[in-house]
């Protein structure tokens, strides 16, 4: 990549660069070594923690949010899905293990490398397909070819626009009779300083040595990478409300009790789960 190229990427894509430094500090390390001393990229919690730790705490969300979606136990050994922002593959190793093949997509590439780590020594191997989203917003798999697609705390993290892009991504990439299941954060008070701090974050990012340094403060980090809040609405009307009930069967809106979300479109379920965090919503729907 020239320069020029790689200027005009931070400049198109800033809230991609806090990503990118994140995961070329993991390039030098193991997934281990990566988990223990920076808490990358998901809980943040460093010291008495291990690669076996993290994925065991992935296994028991795994298996929750199976349920949840209304996979019976054993009833997805012969599907495919994909896993939208796998990370160092905290979940994708147990998803690899319930699955038949797993495609594990993420913008970064150092992520994906240690995410292979990560399930070779705690998920199945050959389940284990990845796939790089070096655009952020398209996924090199076939239309309609697998049948669940899921990402968690990944969205909110995209720009806007990568964001929607992606959900629509999901839907191209799932099957007839599939279901998807896409996580997605809203507002909350703390997020009307957390997301212009983040922009302002992102901004200082693009300075190269700057970044060098800010990817080592984890608080800094983890700023830069709150890039949207999008609601139901939002989503839905990105989608297109015509394809509900008629190409999107049984959408529910899953949220906190805690928390009321508004959906103006009809013929969408709103469902209130007590482990849902208040500030997140999930938008669940099967293919017709
Ligand atoms: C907070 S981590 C969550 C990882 C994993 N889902 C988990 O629960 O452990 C968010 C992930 O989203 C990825 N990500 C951010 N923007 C993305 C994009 N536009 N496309 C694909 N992945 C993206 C990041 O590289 C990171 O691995």
């Amino acid at each position: 990549m020239t320069l020029l190229h790689r200027i005009g990427t931070r400049l198109r894509r800033p809230q991609g660069v806090p990503w990118r430094s994140a995961g070329l500090r993991t390039e030098s390390l193991s997934a281990d070594e990566s988990v223990r001393s920076t808490g990358w990229v998901f809980d943040n919690k460093t010291g008495e923690v291990s690669l076996e730790s993290f994925t065991a705490g992935g296994d028991n969300e795994v298996r929750r949010y199976l349920k949840l979606f209304g996979f019976t136990d054993d009833s997805t050994r012969t599907l495919s899905m994909v896993e939208i922002g796998s990370g160092i593959g905290r979940m994708t190793a147990g998803f690899s293990k319930r699955f038949a093949m797993v495609y594990a997509a993420d913008v970064d590439a150092a992520f994906l490398e240690r995410c292979r780590e990560t399930v070779f020594h705690h998920g199945t191997p050959p389940a284990l397909r990845t796939v790089h989203v070096a655009d952020g917003r398209s996924l090199d798999v076939a239309t309609g070819s697998v049948d669940f697609a899921f990402s968690y705390i990944t969205l909110q993290h995209c720009g806007t626009d990568d964001a929607l892009s992606l959900v629509s991504e999901a839907l191209r990439v799932t099957k007839t009779g599939g279901q998807v299941a896409l996580n997605f954060r809203t507002w909350t008070m703390l997020d009307t300083a957390l997301v212009p701090l983040g922009g302002l974050v992102r901004v200082l990012w693009r300075v190269p040595k700057a970044a060098k340094h800010m990817a080592r403060i984890r608080a800094l980090t983890r700023l830069g990478w709150q890039a949207n809040r999008l609601s139901p609405d939002d989503v839905l009307a990105s989608i297109g409300l015509d394809l509900i009930g008629t190409r999107l069967r049984d959408v529910t809106i899953v949220h906190s009790p805690r928390r009321r979300v508004r959906v103006s479109a009809e013929g969408v379920r709103r469902l209130a789960v007590r482990r849902v965090h208040p500030s997140h919503w999930w938008l669940v729907a099967r293919l017709a």
